[in-house]
């Protein structure tokens, strides 16, 4: 049993210089305030409630939120060993490294209000969750599964060893109400968490989890567009686009790996100076004039560089297009799929000034947002009508440069069914190139914390590699060949690596087998969202899916579902993941090694439906590189599996 919260604590300290959310807006009712009190106050004791009504009605009227700031515990989280926890179970100490990485100073956007990347990508509502759940994983057994909704734990119920140890979701909201303005209604009533992909999934590894995506993009963006040859790299071109946020901040180091000049611009200079600090980021201008000048140079030397902007892209951009400098590669990572909740900077102010007009005047904030997203749309066209080629980068620009009133920008001029006039990432490059084949996002955390584990599993990984298979193959080979040189940890021990089904399995196998002979740690598996099978995005991952069952979410649930009945430690199932919700459904999973013979079965079985569920769905949309990944499967397992193929009418 566990006690649950008994504590009124000491306000904890906030620590100077941790970046805080802004305001999320308060628009309750009286009666649902008083509906918000009582559902936060269900974590605390009777004889405590008194002490904190004034201070929750506080929090919810200053910050849209009850985040509870006085149960945060002191001083800095972070993912310890996982040997430092408490637990009846190997993953129940897992899942507390995780959670506590996610939370993490140096990891986290927002450590106070819980949130980890995204805006408002949040790993619990609020911090009675974080220590319910935390008391329940140190409970767990493996005879138990704890079952969390958006971030409360409903508790733990009787299961089998062979089941998940925890199932969760986030936001899934009830068709009619499956709207931002009902989501915001939610939120403040403290029923509804926004998980984005890896927060409230409990599988951040830091921006290391898009710089792979990321350079991935990038390369066969230039291989596709700019006629880069297969085994050259991207030097000598130019990449411009914004945000240098959780995810985001990827951005500059994927571009410098894959060989070409990247500019970003960033309003927040806090988060300009992380990254440099990171080493992420090799120079920073407050001028546009600099920032070109600088980008010219490296161009014309060929060197991999990446400079900051502090300032707005659209300032950035528009001066571009008035200089005829050639942009070559031009996206956008700002946080779009919550312009409204402070996610996009309208040009024209500051970072610091946006914040205050959010507070202040929510109205004027959110015209001021459909101005600049118009202007950023018109400059994105004089630009890709000079020769850039531009890509949504999965944040939802287009889709909210529709919503702002823009209706030339969809393809049938009349609503966004159809897409588009820019393409989406995925429509291009990642669906066909990577998805498609069944690579995706594969990743892994070194529980033990130990650098060792983590060098002896990349050299294992590498092993697994078979560079003559595809061009992927070959580009996933360097790109873990090279992880530790470009030093992409930050948090615990993990590495991302992007890999098909076949890849994810061997591998997996190959680390349990590690772990069996005591060769490193325990070891937790996962991936994010951005992914084959377990997202249903239209806008996103599931934007080459031509059919007209984009509108469909059943592959995320089919996913979700046969993860669990095969036995994955976690699986996750959210709304909205990466563009915001109401606009996809994503889910994940976490997989704990611990060497057994029954972890061995799991991968054999989990790995290959988490993968292939999605090339199915892709096949019978009758995209080609899934039809011919599809075959070669069919072949492989016959007698075993087989996937229903389509007959293609011309
Ligand atoms: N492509 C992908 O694979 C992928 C993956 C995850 C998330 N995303 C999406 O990408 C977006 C960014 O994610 P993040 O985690 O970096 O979010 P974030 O909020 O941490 O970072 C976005 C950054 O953009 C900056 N910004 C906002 N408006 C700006 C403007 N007008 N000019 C210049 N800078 C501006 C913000 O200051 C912030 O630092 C989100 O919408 C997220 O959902 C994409």
């Amino acid at each position: 049993m566990i006690k649950g919260i008994q504590t009124y604590p000491q306000m904890p300290e906030f620590e100077s210089g941790i970046r805080r959310a802004p305001d999320r807006g308060f628009n309750l009712t009286k009666e649902q305030t008083e509906v918000a009190l009582k559902n936060a106050l269900r974590y605390i004791p009777s004889e405590f409630h008194e002490k904190l009504i004034p201070e929750f009605t506080e929090e919810l009227k200053t910050f849209g939120r009850i985040y509870g700031y006085r149960y945060r515990p002191e001083g800095r989280l972070f993912g310890k060993p996982i040997d430092e926890y408490k637990g009846k179970c190997v993953e129940g100490k897992a899942f507390q490294v995780m959670i506590d990485n996610n939370l993490d100073f140096e990891v986290a956007l927002y450590p106070y209000e819980l949130v980890t990347y995204g805006e408002t990508g949040q790993v619990f509502q609020n911090w009675m969750q974080y220590l319910l759940v935390k008391e329940y994983l140190e409970e767990l057994t493996n005879e138990q599964t704890l079952v969390i909704a958006s971030g409360h734990p409903l508790g733990v119920f009787p299961s089998r060893p062979d089941a998940p140890r925890v199932i969760l979701t986030n936001g899934l909201m009830v068709g009619m109400y499956d709207n931002p303005a009902d989501f915001h209604t939610a939120t403040q009533l403290g029923v509804a968490n926004y998980g984005q992909m890896t927060a409230g999934g409990w599988m951040y590894i830091g921006p290391q989890g898009i710089v792979h995506g990321t350079f991935n993009t990038i390369l066969n963006a230039g291989r596709k567009m700019l006629g880069v040859a297969p085994n050259t790299d991207l030097k000598g071109f130019l990449f411009v686009t914004s945000g240098l946020g959780g995810m985001s901040g990827a951005q500059p180091k994927a571009g410098e790996i894959a060989g070409c000049v990247t500019v970003v611009a960033e309003v927040d200079k806090s988060r300009i100076e992380t990254r440099q600090n990171q080493g992420w980021v090799q120079m920073c201008f407050d001028n546009v004039v600099e920032v070109f000048i600088h980008a010219a140079k490296a161009k014309t030397a060929g060197t991999a560089t990446s400079i900051a902007y502090h300032g707005n892209i659209v300032d950035l951009l528009e001066y571009a297009a008035e200089h005829n400098i050639k942009i070559d590669l031009l996206s956008d990572q700002t946080s779009c799929h919550a312009v409204y909740d402070g996610g996009y900077c309208p040009v024209g102010i500051t970072f610091e000034e946006r914040t205050e007009l959010l507070k202040t005047d929510r109205k004027k904030f959110c015209e001021l947002v459909d101005e600049t997203l118009k202007r950023h749309y018109m400059v994105i066209k004089r630009l890709a009508e000079k020769g850039s080629y531009f890509f949504d980068y999965g944040n939802s620009f287009l889709k909210s440069v529709f919503d702002a009133g823009v209706t030339e920008i969809s393809k049938n001029g009349i609503d966004d069914k159809d897409g588009f006039i820019f393409p989406s990432y995925v429509e291009d490059i990642m669906g066909p190139e990577l998805f498609d084949y069944g690579y995706g996002p594969f990743r892994w955390v070194c529980l033990s914390g130990n650098k060792s584990d983590l060098q002896k599993t990349d050299i294992a990984a590498m092993s697994c590699i078979d560079q003559n298979k595809r061009g992927q193959d070959r580009d996933n080979y360097i790109w873990i060949r090279d992880a530790e040189e470009n030093s992409l940890v930050v948090g615990t021990q993990a590495r991302i690596l992007y890999q098909d089904a076949e890849g994810r399995k061997k591998i997996a196998l190959k680390f349990n087998e590690m772990v069996r002979n005591g060769d490193v740690g325990p070891i937790m598996l996962g991936r994010d969202h951005h992914d084959v099978s377990g997202t249903d995005s239209p806008f996103r991952e599931t934007a080459n899916i031509k059919d007209g069952s984009n509108m469909m979410a059943e592959m995320a649930i089919h996913c979700f579902a046969g993860n669990a009945a095969r036995g994955m430690s976690l699986v996750a199932l959210h709304n909205g993941g990466g563009v915001g919700t109401s606009r996809s459904i994503n889910g994940g999973f976490g997989l704990v090694l611990d060497g057994s013979k029954e972890k061995d079965e799991i991968i054999e079985s989990a790995m290959m439906w988490d993968v292939m569920g999605g090339v199915a769905r892709r096949a019978w949309a009758r995209n080609p590189n899934a039809i011919s990944t599809v075959k070669e499967y069919n072949e492989n397992y016959a007698g075993v599996s087989q996937i229903t193929l389509p007959y293609v009418a011309e």
